[in-house]
Order: structure tokens, then sequence, then C-alpha cells
């Protein structure tokens, strides 16, 4: 076991005792020996004492040669360690100039400066900058960057990094170079440096007060004609901005990189986006609806992070939720006020919960603001960005939009340029709008999702309607204790007909609107809503108001009714999936005793409504029909037989594939009328509803069905509906050659590729691990690339339940190996891996067992990276 290293605590922060006034760094670029000039302006902090040593982060790094104020340092006046250089105090303030050497081609952690396909990519947050240079690798050390590149001209022609580009020019030996100068202090992290063979897509934008900001998607060759919907999303991003937060862009270049080897979506450089060629290249014909929309979402929150994350960065990675939870809100208000703010809310409610709530009622479970690591890499997590984003949500829900305005307009106007706190940004919303936030600092604090027990009283002679809400936080690991959170609850009443009563509570003088949102604070809390003609139905949690878990007593009837009138989307949406929930866990149960699983007509009925609706907008139908997936069904349940969970959903499916058949088809030709592909909220609403009559219909075993999966799969212009047509064909004996033929017909598209290993790795039919270990040996597969890994490796531990939990254990055993490999090639992806364990307690006692080993085995790995070590230890303490 490695853990040599210890953890890391928030409260023990201290203020840096040197800071970084200017960098000047010049690069030769070689891709086994790059050169690395380094010159610092270095300062005493105002605290710091006289004498204290210089402590400069370093790792994986040769030095070459040190200067202080210009004089040669001998081996004697520093200390060199595995992970930094001390060197002798300094007085006031000095120039360092220091002189290392690294391999970039022998980079496969990705981190740092790295070679891709025969260019120079670097990925600096979090502290990949320490294995560039020695520096003060922390973000509250902001310094003014330049940069010069010198670089063989043919091989590298384009030469970029932060900023403004100020100069060039040609140099010996067939080299030329580039000189940047990024005019606003920044954190190490935030650095970029890109070269290479790259073609551009470029346009301008004009910002409000009309300064000219020039455009650049740089690919690889081949890849321009891709770049479109990218550029198109960058310009709506930064009109949005402007719009809703009054933020304009500040340098006269805004540019976006992208690279097939990256860990993980993209980065946010100031001036000089790195991304995920996932989240930049898209065609119709290769790329999926969902794609699009990603694109949308990534480009935007990249684009975001240039004031939230790099004018006001955070004050130490603790604080990292600050800028990520900040940022993927904005982008998911962005994508709201884009597309359909209803489907938008209930796709991103339904990855939280499965996602970030299994992660916070697991062994890796840790608040918003985590208050130790091992590994900042592993913090990049469901909890820090998509939770973070519910609880940055809550002061908008709290405080009103215009209210959470006011809050982000101060938050600049206090902390532009610099480094702060989750608290600082907390400060700014309670200040701007002169309210009390201090017990809702909790949520920074306290691990685990909040349930709230709910229960509605109505007393038919006072006409009223008592809201009685109970809220407890189950423990998690290290937090045996909680404390009631101030949270908003918004709520409805609906009367019989569905319609929204006037709510007024009692005390109040007159009835204001149907929707409400109450502020709980206390453990319990109720609230008499007065002049209540009848019982009402009531609609909680509406638009998922907090991310919480909330029971209330519905009943079948209810949940039918709400599923038929709520006329707010989320919890319209949330009716059906809870019924469909407490279905799958029935049909689960019934397996169980040896008994049939039953549908209940009454929701086949309020399924057959919702079809023949076709006043609903077809893509909130589409999710309503959407089953829980199997690794929702396992956080339902205990001692779980993945097996039988696969049975009871596939059995559930089955039914209302043959209950519904003619109606999945008559949706299903309505909407594949043969039209040709269009990409707009309306076409991609029609496909996403399509799709899913689609789906249902696959259950069924007849030639006229094949037929369908085949033509659409033949016939489709573009990659939604052929996607759709082969995922559907992958999990029926009948699809092989399908997948087959698509392998063939893009086996030279990378990111159509890794949809390819995707589906096979998902497929429920017998003999899916074998085919998986096969395709690793297939040319475009690589464990060297992180797409590739997720798209083969990562599928099948992480959403292919039941194969990964196969009764032999060869799923266990086989996602073990791959982790011990990973590790020693690239530990943030192999600690990603190593989450597939995380449940484990879940499960039955045969499995847990077997999953336990595995976790044991990669634990008791010699020289195992931190990055896992901290996540299989994590897994083993619960
Ligand atoms: N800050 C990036 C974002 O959320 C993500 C990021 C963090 C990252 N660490 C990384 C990307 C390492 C690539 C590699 O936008
Ligand atoms: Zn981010």
């Amino acid at each position: 076991m490695t853990a040599s290293r210890s953890a890391i605590r928030r409260l023990d922060y201290t203020a840096p005792a040197y800071l970084i006034d200017r960098v000047d760094l010049t690069f030769e670029l070689d891709e086994h020996s790059t050169r690395v000039l380094s010159r610092l302006v270095v300062k005493r902090n105002a605290d710091t004492a006289e004498g204290t040593p210089l402590v400069l982060h370093g790792e994986e790094l040769t030095l070459e040669a040190v200067k202080l104020d210009g004089a040669l340092l001998s081996p004697e006046q520093y200390t060199l360690s595995e992970r930094d250089i001390t060197l002798p105090a300094i007085a006031d303030t000095a120039i360092l100039e220091i002189c290392t050497r690294i391999d970039p081609a022998a980079n496969t952690a990705l981190s740092g400066l790295y070679a891709s396909n025969g260019n120079f990519i670097t990925q600096c947050e979090a502290e990949g900058f320490r294995r560039i240079t020695y520096y003060l690798d922390r973000p509250d050390v902001m310094a003014k960057f330049t940069t010069t590149i010198i670089a063989d001209k043919a091989r590298y022609p384009v030469l970029l990094s932060n900023g403004n580009r100020v100069g060039s020019g040609n140099s010996d030996k067939g080299r030329h170079w580039v000189k940047w100068v990024d005019p606003f202090r920044k954190p190490a992290y935030l650095f970029a440096l890109v070269a290479g063979r790259f073609v551009a897509l470029t346009d301008t934008f004009v910002t409000a007060s009309g300064r000219n900001v020039a455009l650049e998607i740089h690919v690889e060759p081949g890849n321009l004609d891709k770049c479109h919907h990218a550029m198109a999303a960058a310009k709506k991003a930064m009109r949005w901005d402007e719009e809703r937060f009054g933020l304009e862009y500040d340098l006269d270049a805004y540019m976006i990189v992208a690279t097939s080897d990256f860990n993980m979506g993209a980065m946010e450089n100031k001036g000089l986006n790195v991304f995920n060629t996932k989240y930049v290249l898209a065609r119709p014909d290769t790329a999926t609806d969902a794609d699009f929309d990603g694109i949308d979402s990534v480009v935007a929150h990249e684009y975001f992070h240039n004031w939230t994350g790099n004018r006001v960065t955070c004050r130490d990675w603790f604080q990292l939720s600050l800028k990520e939870g900040l940022t993927v809100y904005r982008d998911q208000e962005f994508s709201s006020d884009l597309g359909s703010r209803a489907v938008q809310r209930i796709q991103n409610v339904r990855s939280l919960r499965e996602a970030q709530f299994a992660e916070d009622s697991g062994p890796q479970a840790h608040p918003i603001r985590p208050d130790e690591y091992l590994e900042i890499n592993n913090f990049y997590t469901w909890t820090v960005y998509e939770k973070g984003a519910e609880v940055v949500r809550m002061y908008a829900t709290l405080l009103g939009r215009d209210g959470f305005r006011k809050g982000m307009d101060l938050y600049f106007k206090r902390h532009d340029g610099q480094a702060v706190t989750c608290d600082d940004f907390r400060a700014a919303m309670a200040d701007a709008n002169g309210v009390d936030l201090e017990q809702f600092g909790l949520w920074y604090k306290q691990a685990g999702t909040p349930v709230l027990d709910v229960e509605g009283v109505y007393d038919d002679t006072a006409r009223t309607w008592t809201l009685t809400v109970k809220q407890h936080t189950p423990a998690t690991p290290g937090q045996p204790d909680k404390l009631p959170l101030h949270l908003p609850l918004t709520v409805g009443l609906l009367d019989r007909r569905g319609q929204e009563l006037p709510l007024r509570l009692s005390g109040e003088t007159v009835a204001t609107g149907g929707s409400r949102v109450l502020a709980l604070r206390n453990a319990v809390e109720t609230f008499t809503f007065v002049d209540m003609p009848c019982q009402p139905v009531p609609s909680l949690l509406r638009d998922f108001s907090a991310p919480v878990r909330l029971n209330y007593a519905y009943t079948d009837d209810e949940l039918v009714f709400l599923m038929a009138n709520d006329n707010d989307a989320f919890a319209r949406w949330e009716a059906a999936n809870t019924y469909a929930g407490n279905l799958l866990r029935n049909a689960y149960h019934a397996l169980g005793r040896d008994e049939a699983a039953e549908v209940p007509q009454q929701f086949i009925d309020a399924f057959a409504k919702l079809l023949a609706n076709e006043q609903l907008d077809p893509a909130l139908v589409a999710l309503m029909l959407e089953l829980p997936s199997e690794n929702a069904l396992f956080e339902a349940l205990n001692e779980v037989d993945p097996g039988r969970v696969h049975q009871a959903r596939q059995t559930v499916k089955e039914t209302l594939a043959r209950e519904l058949r003619a109606l999945f088809l008559a949706i299903y030709q309505r909407l594949n009328d043969g039209s040709a592909y269009h990409y707009d909220g309306d076409a991609v609403a029609r496909r996403s509803l399509k799709n899913v009559c689609l789906d249902y219909l696959a259950e069924l075993d007849e030639p006229m069905i094949a037929e369908l999966l085949a033509n659409q799969y033949r016939r489709a212009d573009n990659m939604t509906d052929r996607l759709a047509a082969l995922a559907a064909l992958t999990q029926r004996d009948d699809g092989e050659p399908f997948l087959a033929d698509f392998g063939n017909v893009w086996q030279d598209d990378a990111l159509v590729m890794d949809k390819w290993f995707a589906l096979a790795a998902t497929s429920s039919r017998a003999g899916a691990l074998s085919r998986v270990e096969a395709l690793m040996q297939h040319p475009a597969f690589s464990l060297k690339n992180p797409n590739k890994v997720r798209a083969l490796i990562g599928a099948f531990c992480l959403r292919n339940p039941q194969h990964f939990h196969a009764a032999d254990g060869y799923g266990y055993a086989f996602a073990a190996d791959r982790i011990i490999e990973l590790d020693a090639i690239n530990p943030q992806i192999a600690a990603r891996m190593a989450s597939c364990f995380n449940r484990w307690t879940k499960l039955e006692p045969a499995r847990r067992a077997m999953m336990k080993g595995e976790l044991e085995r990669i634990a008791a790995v010699a020289g195992l990276s931190p990055d896992t070590f901290e996540i299989v230890s994590k897994a083993l303490a619960v």
C-alpha cells in the first residue's frame, strides 16, 4: 500500500509564505525533452517571518539550473524532494530563474505537458503545473504570465498560450517562436500551452460594449466541418452571459482547442479553453441530439468560467464548488433559456439522483466543500459539481431571480481579481439582499442527502390543509450527527379538476398564487393553508426546489392524477417516476417470492393517456415513459440481487410493450414521417419520443418489428435515429450484423467508435464480458486513451450492472485487473473506474464478499497511486 502522502485538511489553510508577481516562461518543445525556462518575480508575503525558506512544488522534473538574483545556486543551497524544492529565504523580493527538463511523450497521466497525436497539450488543473516547472502551485498565488514557445515550424505550425499574441518570428534549426502575454493575474492551474498541427474555424463576436473578439476553434485537420455547432454555442453563451448577468468577455481572442486525449470534459484555461473532442466535434451524421446538447452546455460552462472561476477564483481547492457549482448552475440556466426549461430540469435531476445521491449515501460521501483529501483530483465529483449547482439554485429560489442577480453583482464588485471562499459567496448573497444566511452555510458542511417526511391533513370543518414537514439527514462517514438545514420547499395544491388552488397561509390576508416557496429551517415545520374548499392533492418539491429525498404517502390514484394534471413539469414527471419506481420494486420482490411481476392496469392506462395526449411536449412524454434505470433501482433496495433487478425491469418493460403495442406503433409511425433531419427543439423532442416508442417495440419478437428496426438503422439520415435503432438492436439476438456493420463503417471516426464500444459494453445479451475483453484487442481501442476506457470499460463496469455483477465474480475481477493496469498509466482515470466498487455493501452477501476481495486486492498493489488508494481505502472503511 502507498498512502505515503498524508491528508490535506481544510482547516489547516494558511496564507502562502511567498507570492509570485510575474512569470516569464520559455518553452523549447521536444517530444522527449522539452526545456522549460521560468523567470519568477517572487515577493515575501506580509506576515512571513524573515528567513523563512522558499518552498516550490515540483514533480517529475529534471532540474538543470536555478539562479537567485542572477547567481547560480549550487546543489548545497537547495534541497530537492519527490514533491518540492526548498530554496534559501528571500529578503523582500527576488528574481528566480529555473531551468527544468520534462518528457511530454512519457506523460500518460495527461496532467502537465503531454503529447497527443503528435501535438502538445497542457492540463494544469488542479496540480499539473508543478509537472511543468517548480512553482507555488496553489490557486491563491496569482501572477501575470508571459509565455514564449519555440518549436519546429513544420511539425508545430500553431503555437498557443493564454492571453494576447504579441510577437512571433523564425528562429534557428527550422524553428519558430510565438510570444503570448496574459494581462490578467491568474493561478497556475489556468495556464495553458498548445502546439501542433491544427486548423481553425474562425468567427468574431462584438461584445455589448462594442469590443471585437476573435473566436477560434482549433482542431486536427479533417475536422473543420464538425465545429459549427460549437462555434454557435460559444456565441450564444457570450451573449447570454451579457444579458443575464451583465458579464462581458475581456480578451481580444477566445480560443478553443479540441483534443482526443483528455481526462475530463473540458478546461477553462484563461483565453485558451482545451476541450475533449467529444464536446466540440459534431455533424448530424456523427453526433446525436444528446451530443449536440452536451456541446452547448460544456462550451457554455467553460466560457462562463471566465468570470466564475477565472476573474474570481478559489482560495484553495476545498472551495472547488465555489467555481464549479456556480458554473454548472449557470450552464444549466443557459440550456434552460435556450431550450425547454422543464426538460432540462428533469434531465438534470434524473442524473443528480442516480449519481450524486448514490455518492452521498456511499463510502465517498462528502460535503460540497470537503474537509480533507489525499488527492484533489478525486473531488471533481457529482457532489461538488451537481449538488453544488443545486445549492446555488437554492439561493436563487430563496432570494428570487432579482435577489440572486444582486448577490452576483456584489460578489463580482467585491472579489474581481481575488481568490476567495464559498463563505465569501454566501456573504455576498446575504449582504446584497439583507438576509441572514448563517444556517444556509450548513449546506457546505454537511454531507448526505436530507430526507423530508411530509404529511398533509385536511380539516373539512375548518377548511384547512396542514402540511407537516420533518427533516433529517442520515449519518455519513465521519459525520454521525446532522443539524436541520435551511431550504426552499416549493408546493402547489391541486383541486379535483387538477387546477391549482389559490394559496393563503393562516395569518395572511390574501391568497397569492398557486405555487409557493416555503422556507424550512427547523427539524419539524407546519404550514396551515386556509380556505381550502376540498381536500387537495399536494404537488410537492416543485421544480425540485431542494436536493432532498421527499417521502409522502401518495396513493396510486393520486400519482396517476398528478401524472395527468400537474402543471409543474418536474412534479408531473416525478409522479410517473415514483409510480414506475414502486412498480419495479414490487416486481423485484414478487420475483423473489417466485410470483409473477404484475403491472397494474391503472399504470398501463396512465401511460396510454400520456401517449395519446398530443398537447404535451413530446420530450416530456418521452421522459415520463422511460423507466427508472437498474442503477436507480439498486439505490432503493438492500441485499440486492442484480440479476433479479434486471429481470424485474425487463418484465415490466415487456409487459408495457405488449399492452401498449398499438399505441407505441401508431406514435412511432406518426413521428417517423420521413422528414429530413433538422436540429431544433421541436425536432429533437419528436425524435426522442419516437425513439422511446421504438425502444419499447424492440422488446417484441415480431418480424415486422425487426424490419422496422432494420429500416430505421439503414435509412436514418442522422446519428440520433441510427444509434437509437442500433441500441435497440444490440439488445436483441438479431442485432449482431448491424453492430458489425456500424463498426466497419465508422472505424476511422474515434468519437463514433466510442459509441460502438459503449453499445457492446452495455448489452444485456449473454457473453457481454467476453465481447468486452475481445474488444480490448480492437485496433481502435487503447488503454491510454480516457475516452476509450470510459466507452468500453467504464460503460461495462458502471452502466451494465447485470453483467458487471455476474454471479461468478468475473465482472469484478475484470474491473480490478483493469484498474490495476490503468493505475500505472493514468491514476486519475483508474480512480474514477474504481468507483464501480463503491456500492459493494448494497449487494447480497456472496457478491459483497467478492467485491470486497477485489477492493483488497487493489489496495494491496505496491506503488498504488494516492488517487486509487484514496477511493478503495474509503470503500473498504465502511
Ligand atoms: N475545471 C474543469 C471544468 O469543470 C474540469 C477539470 C478539472 C479538468 N480537472 C481537470 C479537466 C483535469 C481536465 C483534466 O470545466
Ligand atoms: Zn467547471
